[in-house]
């Protein structure tokens, strides 16, 4: 795992473009694991502003996104292909038969989890996976107590991921309470892990996730056996690491990060 630490989240999520911009241009048909939610949202702009400013080109890369709600129509407004058609495709020259998500709404959730699995492994693969990291210490909706082996299932979300998306909904009593999403063991298997982590809310739970023990409790720390996973995080997040001016000498001596510097 390599932890970057920026001066904030713009900085920090402009990186996060910055690396895929990059990644997309040397392979144009990359296959991209994709994650909503606020912290996403910066990225995205970022991407969309590349596509506008310097054609960055997104006509032959494939999309799978970690998860969706079971029982929003893809049209809600809460719905994460509804989130991906406002904050990315809808802005950039990406073919949307190419844009994938779980479709919550299918009457054999079963069946749907393993059609994503085998249009994964169709695709040949993900290549770069985007990570959030939810307060639950989860990735994609993989709560506390998943599997580190697990595939694309059904979840029931847990009382603090409720609460911490209740606020888009307008209460947690309006929310879905069940999610369709990768497992821990689908993304890890992705070739390359980017987790973008900003705010002071997140510091803890990414602290137990970068350098606490590899636990189900905290799925994000099923990263440390990822061999290509890099974390990236503004100051605020950063507060609880212990190890933070180990990774910022790497960052500043690794020549592979020379081009980000
Ligand atoms: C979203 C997802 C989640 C979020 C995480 C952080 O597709 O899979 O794991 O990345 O809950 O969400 P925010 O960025 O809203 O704090």
């Amino acid at each position: 795992m390599e932890v970057i630490i920026q001066p904030n989240k713009e900085t920090a999520a402009h990186l996060v473009a910055r690396i895929v911009a990059h990644d997309l241009r040397a392979s144009p048909h990359l296959v991209l694991g994709l994650a909503t939610g606020k912290t996403m949202e910066c990225v995205y702009r970022h991407l969309v502003c590349m596509r506008a400013d310097k054609g960055l080109d997104f006509s032959l890369c494939e999309t799978f996104n970690l998860d969706e709600y079971v029982g929003l129509f893809p049209n809600d407004p809460n719905s994460y292909r509804h989130y991906m058609n406002h904050h990315l495709f809808r802005h950039v020259n990406i073919d949307m038969r190419n844009t994938h998500l779980p479709n919550g709404m299918a009457a054999d959730l079963d069946a749907e989890c393993r059609a994503y699995e085998a249009l994964i492994k169709r695709c040949g693969g993900i290549d770069l996976q985007l990570l959030g990291i939810g307060k639950a210490g989860h990735i994609g909706f993989n709560e506390p107590g998943s599997a580190l082996q697990s595939r694309t299932r059904v979840k029931a979300l847990t009382p603090t991921t409720l609460k911490q998306n209740a606020p888009m909904f307008g209460g947690e009593e309006h929310m879905p309470r069940r999610a369709v999403t990768m497992g821990v063991g689908t993304i890890i298997e992705a070739r390359r892990c980017i987790l973008l982590a900003t705010g002071r809310s997140k510091a803890e739970v990414l602290a137990q996730a970068v350098e606490g023990p590899i636990t189900s409790m905290v799925t994000a720390s099923a990263l440390q056996l990822h061999p290509r996973c890099t974390v990236v995080v503004d100051e605020e997040a950063a507060t609880m690491l212990k190890e933070k001016e180990y990774y910022r000498w790497i960052f500043e001596n690794e020549p592979e990060w020379e081009f980000y510097r």
